[in-house]
Formats: structure tokens, C-alpha cells, sequence
């Protein structure tokens, strides 16, 4: 049994892998402001003795009296409506925050993970994306604030471990769908799938075929908790996710036969600097891990369609 910080543990990848980590009978600890969630999510925990809940903002040093034996920090807006909302605080939330939860890692000489994503490698030139890859990112564009965020967080848990030795663990993060996703947070799967299920227009920017893996939460959850028990001073960085790969036009079209939908496809226009092409070689972590995703995409949507007829009944 362990002592587990979760920052962000509200969001969608939170939600999950807090009820994964509570079925070990480990006490979690969860450091929230929903900034890009709600506490829905985590009314299911109310009243498991081993659950806390800290209203907090990480770009504020973090204070929590108990001996904490692993931290993964996840406390970011994930969707592109919410980091774009304020660029500033976003950027602050990676940076001020990869600052806080490093100190406060060091202080509890504690395991870090931080929730990296395969943005840091922008509109990529190179494919698949190996962690080798420096990528492609544009400073001043609208997704910047959490590109730039997010890769300046990983030179911040780089330089902790060079400088403290702090057990640092860096996941890049594939594109990961499934239950616990906010209806209206704009990602595609979940934008998809509530409009399919409304009956109403599925919107695809540009001309759809656009690439993207698809990740189902369960594989990932799997993967993390993976990444944060093996027993190494540094590990990664890690691409995680799911190499198949299928275009926004292909998507809709499973999601519009799965969900039975008479929903009509548009396409608007193209948003600047969205990937073309995005797929993960995840052979470094597959080799070093034993792992793969299991789920297929159609298994994956099958339960994410059943969590969100579940919640419009
Ligand atoms: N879901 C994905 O496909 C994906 C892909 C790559 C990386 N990631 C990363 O994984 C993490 C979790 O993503 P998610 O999909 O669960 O997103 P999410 O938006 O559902 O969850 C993020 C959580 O962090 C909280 N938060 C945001 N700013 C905060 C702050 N300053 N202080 C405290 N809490 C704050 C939000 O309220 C929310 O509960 C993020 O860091 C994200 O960048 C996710």
C-alpha cells in the first residue's frame, strides 16, 4: 500500500487511474482546481476512507503533511477549447506547477511521473514519432502555450533528476479516449461520439485525413502505473499510446456505425498548426516494459459509447 499524489485527479486520465490505484488499497491523494473538470468525476470516491481531496492550484507550492511515496502529475487542461481559454495560465500550470511538484518531490525524496504528451513533438516531420525526434513546434502559434508548456516541463523534470536526483519518470502521451471525458471538452472522440448519439452534424476540420492513434484509458492506465513501479533512477522519455492509425474521416465513419447514427458529416476549415500526421513508435516502452495496448478501437468505442448514452439517460 502506498501514498499517491495525483495532481489534475479530477480530469479524465485522473478519474481512471485513481480507480485503478484505489483497487490496491492504495491512499490517494488528489489535488484538483477544476480548471478543465468538475467534480463529478471523482463523487464516486466520496466515501472510500482511502480518497482525500485538496482543492488547489499547482502553480502554488504544495503543502500536504503525509509522507507521499509517489506523485503523478497530470494537473494540465488536455483539450485545445481549454488551454487555449487562458494561454497564460496554461502556460504557468506546466511550468510554475512542474517547478512546484518537483520541489515537493524532492522534499519527499518521492517517485515522479509527469503526463508528457506527443505535442511536444508539434506538426511532425517524421513518421511514426520516435522519443528521439525533437519535433516541430511553433512558438507563436495557438497551441503553443501547451506545446511550449509541456516541453519546458520536461527540461524542468530532466534538470531536477540531473541536478537532485529526483526518481523522475517522463510519459509522452499519445492521443487516449474512453469514459470520464468531459461531454462538451471539444476532443474529437468525445465530440463525435455525443454528437452521433444527439442525432446532430459531426464537424471534421478540413478535409479529415488528418492521422491520428487512438489510445483506449484502460491500456494507458495499464502503462503508467508500469512506468511508475519499475525500479530505475530515470526513466524516459516513453511514448504511450496506440500505433494504430486512422484518419478523422475513418473515425467518424466507425463511430456513426457503432453508435447507429443519422448524424451528417460537414467540414469546416482546417486549424492552424493541427498535426497532419500522428502516430507513436512505441518500441522503447513496449521492449523495456512488456507492454501493448490490448483494445481495439472498436472495443474502445463500444464502452465510450456506452458511458455517454449512460450519462445523457
Ligand atoms: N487525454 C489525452 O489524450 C492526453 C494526451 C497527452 C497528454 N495528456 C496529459 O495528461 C494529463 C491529463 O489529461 P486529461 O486528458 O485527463 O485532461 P483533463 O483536462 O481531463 O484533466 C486535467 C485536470 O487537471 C486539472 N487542472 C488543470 N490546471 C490545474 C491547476 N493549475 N491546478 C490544479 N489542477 C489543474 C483540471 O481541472 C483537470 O481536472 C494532462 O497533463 C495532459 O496534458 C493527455
Amino acid at each position: 500500500m502506498k501514498k499517491i499524489l495525483i495532481t489534475g485527479g479530477a480530469g479524465f486520465i485522473g478519474t481512471n487511474l485513481i480507480k485503478e490505484l484505489l483497487k490496491n488499497k492504495n491512499e490517494i491523494f488528489c489535488i484538483d482546481n477544476f480548471y478543465s473538470s468538475s467534480k463529478k468525476n471523482i463523487e464516486q470516491f466520496k466515501n472510500n476512507k482511502k480518497f482525500h481531496f485538496i482543492h488547489h492550484d499547482v502553480i502554488n507550492p504544495i503543502k500536504i503533511n503525509n509522507k507521499i511515496d509517489q506523485i503523478y502529475n497530470l494537473a494540465c487542461p488536455a483539450s485545445p477549447i481549454h488551454y487555449q481559454r487562458d494561454p497564460i495560465y496554461t502556460m504557468k500550470t506546466n511550468v510554475l506547477g512542474a517547478f512546484n511538484i518537483c520541489d515537493f518531490a524532492k522534499k519527499n525524496n518521492c517517485s515522479l511521473l509527469q503526463a508528457s504528451t506527443s505535442e511536444i513533438y508539434g506538426d511532425p516531420d517524421v513518421h511514426p514519432q520516435k522519443e528521439s525526434y525533437n519535433g516541430n513546434v511553433n512558438t507563436l502559434g495557438p497551441r503553443s502555450c501547451y506545446d511550449e508548456g509541456k516541453r519546458s516541463a520536461e527540461t524542468i523534470f530532466y534538470d531536477y533528476y540531473k541536478t537532485f536526483k529526483v526518481n523522475i519518470k517522463i510519459a509522452r502521451i499519445f492521443n487516449t479516449y474512453g469514459p470520464f471525458m468531459q461531454q462538451n471538452d471539444g476532443r474529437v472522440v468525445s465530440n463525435f461520439i455525443v454528437n452521433a448519439l444527439k442525432q446532430k452534424k459531426i464537424i471534421i476540420n478540413g478535409q479529415g485525413r488528418q492521422t491520428r492513434s487512438f489510445c483506449y484509458i484502460d491500456d494507458l492506465v495499464i502503462a503508467l502505473i508500469k512506468l511508475m513501479n519499475k525500479n530505475s533512477k530515470f526513466n524516459g522519455p516513453f511514448n504511450i499510446g496506440n500505433p494504430e492509425e486512422y484518419n478523422v474521416r475513418q473515425l467518424a465513419s466507425i463511430v456513426l456505425k457503432l453508435t447507429k447514427s443519422k448524424s451528417k458529416i460537414h467540414y469546416s476549415k482546417m486549424q492552424l498548426n493541427d498535426p497532419k500526421k500522428r502516430k507513436p513508435d512505441i518500441s522503447k516502452f513496449s521492449k523495456n516494459y512488456k507492454w501493448k495496448p490490448k483494445i481495439s478501437l472498436d472495443d474502445g468505442l463500444l464502452k465510450t459509447i456506452k458511458y455517454f448514452k449512460e450519462m445523457q439517460s
